[in-house]
């Protein structure tokens, strides 16, 4: 099948794309001499976490239920549900764990944890946790410094059932710098902070066994991860245009796209319009602060290459709009109605929560084969 015959929008991964990005990933953070648990947010397929190399990763990462009872059905049992943990999602991780999954949650408060203590002597069954840590001001987690940490890290350590075992954190805020000094940086006190409050945890005698740090910039870009025990990275997988701007990869390693139609021009503004719009692409503007602003994707030939100065300018819910970014005016003839061009995502995992597969192309942009993607919760 090639790509002129599937019905659009579409997801197209590119396979050898894929591997490369996976493979220089897991040889960066051995030769760092760091484990990697894969995050499994971002493909939520299978087939994508068996390119990595058997026996290299321990388990993965997964952001929710959904992926974890999928990724458990097939075959992986050692999993991280690396969101805070909601109380009335207990029962479900509970039902999970009977059934021989190793699944290890995260939380920031008395009262998860109290809720988490209560289901777990409810079903008389151990569960591994961990603290999350806020090492960036980005998101959740408990403030490093505060004297709560160690509070937190007392009761969880003496509540029966509760299996304690380190810390988590992720620098979300890396997706806002603005060179790769700043993100090696970020990754330093992505994992200084986290070690320190395993440190402080461990002197005041509450066992620490786990520093679980990352994300893609810092996992990528990092000079060294001294005292961390594992990093978790999704976005590497596939790359998107974020990624690209933040000169942790290059556009040519983007691995996913969307496969669009031309459905019209509009000639007296220099416009074509594709039946890929905000649906499709996602609304996500990543690159707007970044230094090249790629509107809502970079449009490329089917061959997978950039079409000089094309992007995707404004969305609608099934229209896109593409016009040259220094506003140069296009031959719209060369893109007539019923042409298939590949849009390059900002963020690959907001723009293929869309889909519910990958249509899966060799390097010749042949399709050879569908992988399913587990969306929802
Ligand atoms: C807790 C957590 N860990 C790891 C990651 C992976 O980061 P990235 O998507 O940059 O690879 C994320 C992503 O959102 C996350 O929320």
């Amino acid at each position: 099948m090639d790509l002129n015959s599937i019905e659009t929008p579409a997801l197209i991964l590119d396979r050898e794309k894929v591997q490369n990005n996976i493979s220089r990933m897991e040889s960066h953070l051995k030769s760092m001499h760091v484990s990697l648990r894969p995050h499994g947010k971002t493909a939520k397929n299978i087939d994508v976490i068996n390119m990595f190399q058997k026996g290299r990763i321990s388990g993965i990462t997964v952001s929710t239920l959904k992926e974890a009872e999928y990724y458990f059905s097939n075959g992986i049992t050692d999993i991280v549900y690396a969101v805070g943990i909601a109380p009335q999602k207990l029962d479900r991780v509970f039902r999970l764990i009977s059934q021989g999954a190793r699944i290890t949650i995260i939380l920031d408060s008395l009262a998860q944890a109290d809720s988490a203590a209560n289901a777990a002597q409810h079903y008389k069954t151990e569960i591994p946790v961990l603290i999350e840590i806020d090492s960036d001001g980005h998101r959740s987690g408990v403030d490093p410094d505060s004297p709560f940490l160690l509070h937190l890290g007392r009761y969880l350590d003496a509540a029966p059932y509760i299996d304690f075992m380190g810390v988590l954190t992720h620098a979300g805020e890396s997706y806002s710098c603005s060179t790769a000094e700043e993100i090696r940086q970020m990754a330093e006190m992505e994992r200084r902070q986290a070690v320190l409050c395993a440190e402080r945890l461990k002197s005041a005698g509450i066992p620490c066994r786990i520093i679980s740090v990352g994300s893609t910039p810092t996992a990528a870009l990092s000079r060294g991860f001294q005292g961390v025990t594992e990093v978790r990275a999704g976005v590497f997988m596939f790359q998107d245009l974020v990624m690209a701007g933040l000169q942790v990869c290059s556009v040519d390693d983007i691995a996913v796209s969307v496969l669009a139609t031309v459905i019209g021009h509009k000639k007296e503004r220099n416009w074509i319009i594709v039946d890929a719009g905000w649906s499709a692409l996602s609304r996500d503007r990543g690159t707007a602060a970044q230094h090249t602003d790629q509107g809502y994707g970079l449009v490329c030939g089917t061959s997978g290459q950039p079409v000089s100065g094309l992007i995707v300018s404004s969305v609608f819910q099934e229209h896109g709009v593409i016009t040259h970014r220094e506003g140069k005016s296009i031959i719209l003839d060369r893109f007539p109605i019923g042409r298939r061009v590949r849009i390059l995502p900002n963020h690959a995992c907001a723009t293929a929560t869309s889909f519910d597969r990958y249509y899966v192309a060799d390097a010749s942009g042949t399709v050879v084969d569908e992988w399913k993607r587990i969306n929802g919760w």
